[in-house]
C-alpha cells in the first residue's frame, strides 16, 4: 500500500472505498489536469495540440503497461465502442462465437449483433471453466473477460489463446477488471485483442478506452468506416510528423489508411478524457500499482475470509479471483445502504455485494469493512 498515493486521493478522507470495479476514485493529479485543460480552453481557446499529445501519451503508456508497441494500440471513447469497431473490422471466418457466461453483457450483445447481421453462425455462452473445451474447428472468435465483473474469476488467457489459435480462431479479451490492478503481458499471453477502459482500475474519468491489437492482425483489419483522422495524410498525422496541419488541402480523391492501430480512429476523440487518462496512467504506473498486486490480492482474500467468518457465502471462487470478491446476500441493496451510512463504499448487484479493493487500500480498510458488515447484518435482522 502506498501512503503517498493514498494522500493524493481525496475521496479516501471520507470513505473506505472498496468499489473500484464500478469506478475508481480520482487522484488529485487527474483532477488538476482536467481543470487545467478546461481553463486553458476558456482563456486561450481549444487546447487541440495538448489533447492530441495526450492521446499519444496514453498510447505509449498503455503499450508500456501491457508489453505492446504503441502502433498496436488503438484509442476509443469507451470499451463498448472500441470492441464494436474492432469486431466489425475483423477478418471473420463464418463460424461460431464463444462467450464466457462471466462476461459483462456488452461483449455478449456485440456477439449477438454479429450473428444478427449474418457475420457469424452462432453465439455459444459457456462457463469459463468449459471455454477451452468448447473451442473447435467451427469457432471463429472467442470473447472472454479477463476477470469476471461479478465473479472476480480470472481467465487462463494463455491456455485459451493456444486452443483458439490451434483451431484458427481469434481471442478477444475485455480486461476492464484487470488493467491497472494486475500485471498484463499481452505477448506472453498471446491474446489477439485486449481492451480496457479509463474509469475503473485506471482511476480516470469516462470517455476513454484503449485496445491492444496484435501487429499482424492490425495489418489485416478492414475498418468499416474511415474518417478525416484515419488516413495516412490526416492533419493529426501531419502534426505528429512536425508539419503544419493545414498548409495544403486534404486529398479526398483516394483512401489511404494510416498504418497501425490508429486506422481504427476515424474522428476526434474526447480529448479531455485522454489527457485525464494520461495523468491517471502515470499515477498508476509511478505508484507501482501493478507491483502491489500481491498486496491487493491478499486484501481480496481477507475480505472473503472475513465474510466466511460472518457465515456468508462467498460467490467468488477462492484463490482463482483477482481484486473482486462478491458475497451472496438476500438484500444487497439494504446492506450496501447500511455500509454507505458508515462511509464504506461497495456495490450492490442482484443477490450480491461486490467488494473490490485496489493497491491503495490497506488491511485496516478491510477490518473497518468487516466491522461495518457485521453491524449492517445485525441491523437487517
Ligand atoms: C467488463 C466490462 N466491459 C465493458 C463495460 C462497459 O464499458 P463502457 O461503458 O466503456 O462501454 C463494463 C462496465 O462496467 C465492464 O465491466
Amino acid at each position: 500500500m502506498s501512503l503517498r498515493a493514498r494522500s493524493q486521493i481525496r475521496l479516501l478522507e471520507k470513505y473506505v472505498y472498496l468499489d473500484n470495479a464500478s469506478a475508481g476514485p480520482l487522484p488529485e493529479p487527474v483532477v488538476a489536469r482536467v481543470g487545467e485543460f478546461v481553463r486553458e480552453w476558456e482563456k486561450k481557446g481549444e487546447p487541440w495540440e495538448e489533447g492530441i499529445h495526450g492521446i499519444e501519451g496514453v498510447r505509449r503508456l498503455f503499450a508500456k503497461m501491457v508489453n505492446a508497441k504503441p502502433d498496436e494500440v488503438a484509442c476509443f471513447p469507451g470499451v463498448t465502442y472500441g470492441l464494436g469497431i474492432i469486431l466489425s473490422s475483423l477478418p471473420l471466418r463464418k463460424g461460431n462465437v464463444i462467450v464466457g457466461d462471466h462476461n459483462f453483457p456488452t461483449s455478449i450483445f456485440l456477439a449477438r449483433s454479429l450473428q444478427a447481421r449474418g457475420l457469424v453462425k452462432d453465439v455459444r455462452t459457456v462457463k469459463l471453466s468449459e471455454a477451452e473445451e468448447a473451442i473447435d474447428d467451427e469457432t471463429a472468435l472467442v470473447m472472454i473477460d479477463y476477470v469476471g465483473w461479478l465473479s472476480g474469476e480470472v481467465a487462463d488467457l494463455r491456455a485459451l489463446a493456444e486452443e483458439a489459435h490451434k483451431h484458427g480462431a481469434l481471442l478477444v479479451v475485455d480486461a476492464f477488471h484487470a488493467a491497472g490492478v494486475m500485471p498484463i503481458d499481452v505477448k506472453g499471453l498471446e491474446v489477439d485483442v485486449l481492451v480496457t477502459g479509463s474509469y475503473k482500475w485506471l482511476m480516470s474519468i469516462h470517455g476513454a478506452a484503449v485496445a491492444y491489437i496484435r501487429e499482424e492482425l492490425v495489418n489485416s483489419l478492414e475498418p468499416v468506416f474511415a474518417g478525416w483522422l484515419s488516413v495516412e495524410d490526416s492533419v493529426v498525422a501531419r502534426m505528429l510528423r512536425g508539419e503544419p496541419e493545414f498548409s495544403r488541402p486534404i486529398d479526398t480523391s483516394r483512401l489511404e489508411l494510416l498504418k497501425g492501430a490508429r486506422k481504427l480512429e476515424p474522428g476526434t476523440l474526447p480529448l479531455l478524457s485522454f489527457v485525464a487518462l494520461e495523468e491517471a496512467l502515470k499515477f498508476v504506473l509511478d505508484n507501482d500499482a501493478l507491483g502491489h498486486y500481491p498486496h491487493t490480492w491478499k486484501l481480496a482474500e481477507k475480505i472473503a475470509e472475513e465474510a466466511e467468518a460472518l457465515g456468508l457465502e462467498v460467490y467468488t471462487p477462492r484463490k482463482r479471483h483477482a481484486a473482486i470478491v462478491s458475497l451472496r446476500l438476500k438484500d444487497p441493496m439494504r446492506i450496501a445502504e447500511a455500509l454507505e451510512r458508515r462511509k464504506i463504499r461497495v456495490a450492490a448487484r442482484p443477490g450480491l455485494i461486490r467488494v473490490s479493493p485496489h493497491f491503495y487500500n490497506s488491511k485496516e480498510d478491510v477490518e473497518i469493512f468487516a466491522e461495518g458488515l457485521r453491524g449492517a447484518l445485525r441491523e437487517s435482522l
